[in-house]
């Protein structure tokens, strides 16, 4: 199987599962998730990750729990969905796609008007998301892929790739587009601390798509920036805000501030649904996890004992230093606010 035909979330006649990516790249498998609990518990631990990809399984997740409800009262129904909703929406409180998803499917309960015929709307409206996603991440890849030149080489964060969406990606996207337009174009990825999506997740999928990558540890960025080797950085996003603020994984926000030093473009790429045009920065809450996450590796504690560690899991990269961010419909430059809201406000 190749990283193109990977289907990171499937969903066959009423059954949700995932490719568990906490195993990758030892072991490719699919895990099954039969309840609203299970894909809390997915997200959280990040068998399930990168924000679009969240975004529709906890629609489907949603669509699951309705095996809990059981009543013919449409009140109570909705009632119980509600907290439902905010259950999977509590998992991950940074990425904006989360909340998107999940509220458009409990507001699809509003059109209905028995509980009996929940589930079939409810489950129309998540495979919409699922369809629409995909769709979005080849608009984005057709929308960036004229800013790379043939034979540049990208710098990308974290994973942005067919492994955090429905398949394809935002920032690979781009990548994988201009390579399918025949330009000649290397990759390569930060390891991305502490859980390593750079090493385990990009650089699989891109190994398997024959694209050149090379790793790196996050901290040489600005280092192999400085040489003048990377013509390009793309990174994907978890909330884009209307200043044009960009929410990225830990570790974005230095690698942007290197490439406005050493005068390399900076592009975040994402899907509207990434798009959050009312919040303002100091209000976007940065997820903290778990400190085992950074005191051990391969289960070894590398920490002394009573030492403590901080893990915010996402920074913000301010507009001053992101050059465009690439969406499913166009391309956005400073003033963003302006640029962001154009674009939305067209159709797709
Ligand atoms: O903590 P993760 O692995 O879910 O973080 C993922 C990222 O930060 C990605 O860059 C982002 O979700 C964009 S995915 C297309």
């Amino acid at each position: 199987m190749t990283a193109k035909s990977l289907e990171p979330v499937r969903w066959r006649g009423g059954r949700l599962s995932v490719i568990d990516q906490t195993l990758l790249p030892v072991r490719l498998s699919y895990v099954r998730l039969g309840s609203v609990e299970q894909v809390c518990h997915a997200i959280k631990s990040m068998k399930v990750r990168g924000a679009p990809l969240i975004g529709v399984v906890g629609a489907f997740g949603l669509v699951l729990s309705l095996k809990h409800i059981r009543t013919w009262d449409m009140d109570e129904a909705r009632k119980k969905l509600r907290k439902y909703a905010d259950m999977l929406i509590g998992t991950r409180p940074t990425g904006v796609n989360l909340r998107w998803a999940v509220e458009r499917v409990y507001n699809a309960s509003t059109s209905v008007d028995a509980p009996s015929s929940l589930h079939q709307r409810l489950e129309e409206e998540a495979e919409k998301i699922m369809r629409e996603e995909l769709e979005s991440a080849r608009k984005i890849g057709e929308h960036g892929a004229p800013l790379l030149e043939d034979g540049d080489t990208v710098l990308t964060h974290c994973n942005a790739g067919a492994l955090a969406t429905v398949g394809y990606g935002t920032a690979l996207a781009v990548v994988r587009t201009a390579i399918e337009q025949g330009k000649k174009i290397s990759v390569i990825a930060t390891e991305t601390r502490p859980l390593l999506q750079g090493a385990r997740l990009t650089a699989f999928e891109l190994a398997h798509d024959k694209i050149p990558v090379r790793i790196i540890c996050d901290s040489a960025a600005a280092q192999v920036l400085s040489r003048g080797i990377v013509d390009k950085v793309v990174v994907g996003a978890d909330r884009i805000l209307g200043t044009g603020h960009v929410t990225n994984k830990i570790g974005t926000l230095p690698i942007a501030l290197s490439a406005k030093h050493y005068a390399v473009p900076f592009y975040a790429a994402a899907p509207v649904s990434t798009l959050d045009l009312r919040t303002g920065a100091s209000s976007v809450v940065i997820e903290e996890r778990d400190q085992r996450e950074i005191l051990y590796f391969n289960g070894k504690r590398i920490g002394p004992r009573a030492v403590e560690a901080m893990n915010p899991a996402f920074d913000i990269t301010p507009p001053e230093v992101v050059t465009g961010i690439v969406t499913d419909r166009g391309v956005a430059s400073s003033p963003f606010m302006e640029s962001l809201r154009s674009l939305t406000s067209k159709n797709s």
